[in-house]
């Protein structure tokens, strides 16, 4: 029998289409690719997590000459949020955006599988789902209600 998995996602023709709210937060992702590390990919990636308390957090992505040390954005950013999380505030909303060289930003970039399962993580331990919103510097911005929408078959604690 041939079963289906549908992802539901909101798209905006642009950032002008989102709520005030949404919007301050895309732009500041979009700021935070300024404190990316990406001399090797030259590919700039800004992160930006609001918490339940209202408390705002900025990551970007940091490279290594050895590159399996790189670390991504969201993990930076994530990782910097632990003394918050672990006094009970919540992620609400994670944003991504990045910048390049080239200037071609205008497809909402997507985290990468690494990510995506770090961030279900956070998602299943504070019981509450992340929003994710996905953008560049300019065109879409694509948004999914729940980590869990970007990893179908997620490996989890059932197994
Ligand atoms: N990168 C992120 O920071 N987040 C993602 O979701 C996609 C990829 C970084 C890793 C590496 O530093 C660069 O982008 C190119 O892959």
């Amino acid at each position: 029998m041939d079963k289906q998995i549908t992802v539901n996602y909101a798209c905006f023709d642009s950032i002008d289409e989102l709520p005030e709210s949404d919007r301050a937060l895309v732009k500041l992702a979009r700021e935070s690719t300024a404190n990316a590390y990406a001399p090797y990919s030259q590919f700039y990636v800004g992160a930006v997590a609001k918490l339940t308390n209202g408390y705002i957090a900025k990551g970007s992505n940091q490279e290594n000459v050895s590159y399996p040390v790189c670390m991504c954005a969201e993990q930076t950013l994530v990782l910097g949020l632990v003394n918050e999380l672990n006094a009970g505030n919540k992620i609400e909303t994670i944003v991504v955006s990045y910048n390049t060289k080239n200037g071609q930003t205008d497809i909402p970039v997507s985290p990468c599988g690494k990510c995506r399962q770090f961030l279900f993580e956070f998602e299943v331990r504070q019981k509450q789902n992340i929003r994710v919103i996905m953008s560049g510097m300019s065109g879409e911005v694509h948004i999914v209600d729940s980590v869990a929408d970007l990893l179908p078959f997620a490996f989890n604690s059932e197994f």
